[in-house]
């Protein structure tokens, strides 16, 4: 698989690790950055894995910074994305199956290494179930696709 990551500078370490973790199991990863822990704003490593996966350049995105909470907040202001932030393996698993999540947002400062791996393996390994669960992401486009550039929709 084609995985995309970024973080900001508290996510750095994660996603260096999680970066290894996909090598050594054979997905192609294309990081966004950031390159280093000196302080750097995380909507703009969200916004270049949110375009990468809307745009169909990769298969799937993984954002990590302090919490994960920013990074979902801006991946999800793009079309097409369906960004989860998960704390554990159900959640990850859960936002593939009915939600079909293509971005997984993780907290550097709220889960360990090994517990993000088995997120991260979690994630990968779930499918969407479709059924019920696509009507459900129809109406999520049919809200987005009604989205005005000013006020509510
Ligand atoms: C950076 O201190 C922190 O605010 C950021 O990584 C993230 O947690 C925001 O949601």
């Amino acid at each position: 698989m084609k995985i995309a990551l970024g973080s900001d500078h508290a996510g750095f370490p994660l996603k260096e690790k999680i970066k290894q973790f996909l090598l050594k199991k054979g997905h192609e990863v294309v990081d966004f950055g950031t390159l280093s822990e000196s302080p750097t704003d995380y909507p703009i490593y969200a916004k270049k894995v949110a375009l990468a996966v809307s745009k169909g350049e990769v298969d799937k995105g993984i954002l990590v910074c302090g919490t994960g909470i920013g990074m979902s907040i801006v991946a999800n202001k793009f079309k097409g994305i369906r960004a989860a932030l998960c704390l554990n393996e159900y959640m990850a698993r859960m936002s593939r199956k009915h939600n079909n999540s293509n971005i997984l947002c993780l907290g550097d400062r709220v889960v360990g290494e090994e517990l993000a791996f088995s997120i991260v393996q979690a994630w990968l390994e779930a499918s969407f179930e479709g059924g019920r669960h696509r009507k459900r992401l129809e109406i999520i486009e049919e809200i987005e696709k009604n989205r005005r550039t000013h006020g509510t929709p």
